[in-house]
């Protein structure tokens, strides 16, 4: 999967970009992802970016000539011209990024991700460049560029080979529409608190049936609303009405 972030700080990302699993993921080709200050797309002497907006009022608004220039220089850039491309802005006012849409993003060949900040985008952006809006939680931050961070991780850890352990995204917490069941490592007891013996069984099947029950029983206490999208079978939802 090929990534372009399109930022007017693209320092931001240059930390994160070379630590840990996405690292790693960049380092064996698994993943690209590229920087792009839009400035550089910007059509005046002054490399201005934004402008007030029309009509008045506070604050400033991103003009669309640097951004749309940038997108269009990253397409003409495409390794394989045929491929989807799906141009997303990072915005408090997008759809909720979640576990679903990381999987649907996973799919795709090559993202545009566009970060403002402390700004509006002029409304064009949105209507003729954009193809998804996505907001990564109801509060406002200073800018776009935290929640591409957001998007890039939870996007490239599903990417085939980006985990060590294949075993460790379909786990997770929401894979199967559940939380996930507490987990528990050595030592068996550390100051007086034991881990549930069920877990030192050796019983695998036991085991299985003991983390379902435990991830279906989190999810009620903590997240009751997931329960509905969740694939039950009746026992586990006559257990669940008792
Ligand atoms: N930009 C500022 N706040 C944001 C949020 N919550 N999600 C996505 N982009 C943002």
């Amino acid at each position: 999967m090929h990534i372009d972030i399109l930022t007017l700080f693209p320092e931001m990302f240059h930390h994160v970009l070379r630590t840990s699993v996405l690292g790693r993921a960049i380092d064996r080709g698994l993943l690209k992802v590229n920087t792009v200050n839009f400035r550089d797309f910007s059509e005046d002497k002054h490399r201005t970016v934004d402008e007030p907006p029309y009509g008045g009022g506070g604050g400033m608004v991103i003009k669309p000539e640097p951004v749309f220039n940038a997108v269009e220089h990253v397409l003409a850039l495409k390794e394989r011209p045929e491929s989807e491309t799906r141009i997303v802005l990072m915005t408090p006012q997008g759809e909720l990024f979640n576990q679903e849409k990381a999987k649907e993003l996973a799919q795709v060949d090559h993202l545009i991700l566009i970060c403002g900040h402390y700004e509006g985008f002029d409304e064009r952006i949105r209507q003729y460049l954009v193809t998804d809006e996505l907001s990564i939680g109801n509060y406002v931050l200073t800018g776009g560029e935290l929640p591409a961070m957001v998007v890039v991780d939870g996007v490239a850890r599903l990417l085939p080979g980006v985990l060590g352990n294949e075993q460790s995204a379909q786990d997770d917490s929401f894979a199967d529409g559940l939380l996930e069941y507490p987990q528990y490592t050595r030592p068996a007891e550390f100051r007086g608190w034991r881990v549930p013996d069920i877990l030192l069984s050796g019983n695998h099947a036991e085991i299985e049936k003991w983390r379902r029950l435990e991830s279906i029983k989190r999810t009620w206490e903590r997240r009751p609303e997931l329960l509905d999208q969740a694939d039950l079978s009746e026992a586990e939802i006559q257990f669940l009405r008792q």
